[in-house]
């Protein structure tokens, strides 16, 4: 059988680098190599392309010294990459990218707008799903016209930080303590912070500010925290898995919690009030088709007490380490990990029909 090539992108410039390691290699171990073959390129912190040849050096980090450097070139009649090394050039054609890349730079549209001036097919969504999806602000513009709830928030612009004390008397007017403050772009809970009083809040929107310009005051929700993933798009039926709840080891699901803390725990299939598990599932469809989503998403709310659903964000490339939800919201569906790798391929190839 013809192989296909599938240049698997991982790394990037953003600060969820070290998750996109551990995603790749997840998903890496899952491609069948009988149906695809695979080209490793990792994107250092610093932004440079290095080709490697190993998952354990994906693990171990040890890809970052490699020698062979890669580019992706924007070319649509070549679609390929070009690899680089001592002087000699090795052009790869490729069939399709998978990009398993978090945050800025990886799941924002960036590296998308690479692929379609190449015209090379990738796992996931496009430029505009990725770009509005990365930016907190902007998901929740597009989802107040679905009636769907979601926390009230507050836009607060970085420049308007040197008159500190009008930007805390009017989120002071509109919310009572504590308020949630997160950059708009970000991700993995960088710079998101709770803040109690006055002095956190001016705290919490100088560090949220050193991640964007953008930067959202929210209520608090006092919820438990339900996620569903999502599959589909294009020609393929959106599709909804069932649902998960984090169960976060701090006060919420910060950095630490999410990746470090082994006692955050994920459940699939959580027992919830009345049919909220069945309202999450339209709610997550509803916000992929809104934001133009195609591939995969894992869409995040709040349910609370009284099964009030509320969306929270929308993650375009969500995580794929040992203990992402993602995936594991297809298994709880008897779809294993690498019938999902397969199926998230295969969609990408259908992307220019
Ligand atoms: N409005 C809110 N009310 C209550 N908790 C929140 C709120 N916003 C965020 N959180 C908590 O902070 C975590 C990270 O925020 P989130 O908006 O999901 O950003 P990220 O993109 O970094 O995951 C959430 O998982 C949740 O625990
Ligand atoms: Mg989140």
């Amino acid at each position: 059988m013809n192989r296909k090539k599938i240049a698997v992108i991982f790394g990037g410039q953003s600060s969820e680098h070290i998750v996109s390691c551990m995603s790749a290699a997840n998903v890496i171990d899952q491609i069948n190599r009988e149906k695809y073959e695979v080209l490793l390129i990792g994107i250092t912190e610093e932004g440079r392309w290095i080709k490697t040849d190993s998952v354990e050096d994906i693990r171990s980090g040890a890809w970052k010294a490699g020698k062979v450097s890669a580019v992706l070139s924007p070319d649509a009649t070549r679609k390929a990459v070009l690899l680089l090394e001592d002087g000699n050039v090795t052009e790869v054609q490729i069939d399709a990218a998978f990009p398993v890349l978090h945050g800025l730079y990886g799941e924002d549209g960036t590296i998308q707008g690479l692929f379609e001036l190449a015209r090379i097919p990738y796992v996931g969504c496009g430029v505009l799903a990725s770009a509005i999806s990365m930016d907190k602000l902007y998901t929740k513009i597009i989802v107040d016209r679905l009636g769907i709830r979601q926390a009230a928030y507050e836009p607060v612009y970085r420049e308007e930080l040197k008159a500190m004390e009008q930007v805390t008397l009017r989120i002071e007017g509109r919310f009572a303590y504590p308020v949630f403050v997160k950059p708009s772009n970000a991700g993995s809970s960088k710079g998101v912070n709770k803040a109690e009083n006055r002095a956190e809040l001016e705290h919490a929107l100088r560090e949220a500010a050193c991640h964007d310009r953008k930067i959202l005051v929210e209520e608090a929700i006092v919820g438990r925290e339900i996620e569903c993933a999502v599959f589909g798009g294009g020609t393929e039926e959106v599709k909804a898995s069932g649902v998960g709840e984090i169960l976060a080891a701090a006060d919420f699901y910060d950095f630490e919690a999410k990746y470090f803390n082994e006692e955050s725990r994920t459940v699939t299939d959580p027992e919830l009030p009345g049919d909220a598990a069945e309202r999450v599932r339209q709610a997550a469809i509803s916000v992929f088709k809104a934001v133009d989503g195609y591939g995969l998403a894992r869409v995040d709310f709040f349910v609370t007490e009284g099964g009030e659903v509320i969306f929270n964000e929308i993650n375009t490339m969500p995580g794929f380490t040992a203990i992402s939800m993602y995936p594991m919201l297809w298994e709880a569906r008897g779809i294993s990990k690498s019938t999902l790798v397969d199926m998230l391929i295969q969609h990408a190839m259908k992307r220019y029909i």
